[in-house]
């Protein structure tokens, strides 16, 4: 079977699984605002993906540690204030590629669910939680914290928390094909992953919808729509701007918007997408942001852009 009739054949059969309330989504043909441009994290690599804090309005940036081979699975989370000032950071020794993390606000404090037990590949075969504190450095050759495989599908992946619909968001690799599970966000807390309210495979961009690239470089969720963000660096396109933002329906499969090209920061340097993720402001905007890494190598940076028109 052609994979878009595989595609078709899977969310066909997982329609009858759909358990989330309707929302509103984001417009992606609206224009991008800046946050930031070229702020430096405490990481001199390319920054993979970030996350917000919602309740406590933090955010995390991933980065490669500085220093470390690409596929040792080595990172450095720093957090950062809204203008861009880096506020305090951690290490992650072996445990993955930082594709993505979630942030929960526990109290006045944020748990961070990262990748750990990095493979040869450099991802991580196993999820764990812990407390963000400045300073620190965690090792997966340690035991502590526990290891989470929230089940036997699950080969490798990464989280995500949709805090506004308190929601716990898995994007999985399982038989060469990335998937995406939401659960509910108490459900997950207590490391229950027995009730996904949806669980299916992802297209590929390129290859089942047409788009440019196939390259995943963030997926976030906000209500009933999840969003997949797709590229290259201009190193790697050959100076081509192919990033693109794809919105799907959660309960269906089906692509509600996109794949569009994003001209975000254009004409950053480098210029790879890297990371996708949803925050709303104190005032009640809610915002999809998207990253981008700039610069040259040794002196990478960070850039977040905003689209804010829920439809
Ligand atoms: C896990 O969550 C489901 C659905 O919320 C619930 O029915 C089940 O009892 C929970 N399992 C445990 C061990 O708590």
């Amino acid at each position: 079977m052609r994979a878009t009739t595989i595609f078709a054949a899977l969310t066909a059969a997982v329609t009858a699984l759909a358990q989330l309330p309707d929302s509103p989504r984001f417009d992606l043909s609206t224009p991008s605002y800046d946050l930031w441009r070229s702020k430096k994290t405490a990481s001199n690599t390319v920054q993979q993906s970030f996350t917000f804090d919602q309740v406590n309005r933090r955010l995390f940036i991933v980065n490669r540690k500085p220093g470390s081979e690409l596929e040792s699975g080595d990172l450095t989370i720093s957090e950062l204030d809204f203008s861009g000032n880096l506020l305090g950071s951690m290490d992650l020794i072996a445990c993955g590629h930082g594709v993505n993390i979630a942030a929960e606000s526990v109290g006045s404090d944020t748990y961070i669910w990262s990748e750990t037990d990095a493979a040869a590949s450099g991802y991580g075969k196993a999820l764990w939680r812990f407390k963000f504190e400045d300073g620190k450095t965690l090792d997966s050759a340690d035991a502590e914290p526990e290891r989470i495989i929230p089940f036997d599908r699950f080969e490798r992946g990464t989280a995500t928390i949709d805090a506004i619909h308190e929601k716990f968001v898995l994007r999985y690799q399982y038989e060469g094909a990335q998937n995406i599970a939401v659960f509910e966000l108490d459900d997950a807390k207590a490391y229950n992953f027995s009730n996904a309210l949806v669980d299916w495979p992802l297209p590929q961009i390129k290859d089942d919808l047409g788009g440019l690239s196939n390259v995943n470089q963030g997926y976030t969720v906000y209500g009933r729509y999840v969003y997949l963000l797709t590229g290259e660096s201009y190193d790697a396109s050959g100076g081509v701007l192919n990033s693109e933002v794809t919105a799907l329906d959660l309960n269906t499969g089906d692509v509600v918007q996109g794949p569009l090209l994003t001209k975000a920061g254009s004409t950053l340097e480098f210029r790879e997408p890297e990371g996708l993720a949803v925050y709303q402001t104190a005032d009640g905007e809610a915002r999809l942001f998207l990253g981008f890494s700039s610069g040259s190598a040794g002196d990478r940076r960070s850039n977040l852009f905003y689209k804010n028109v829920l439809i």
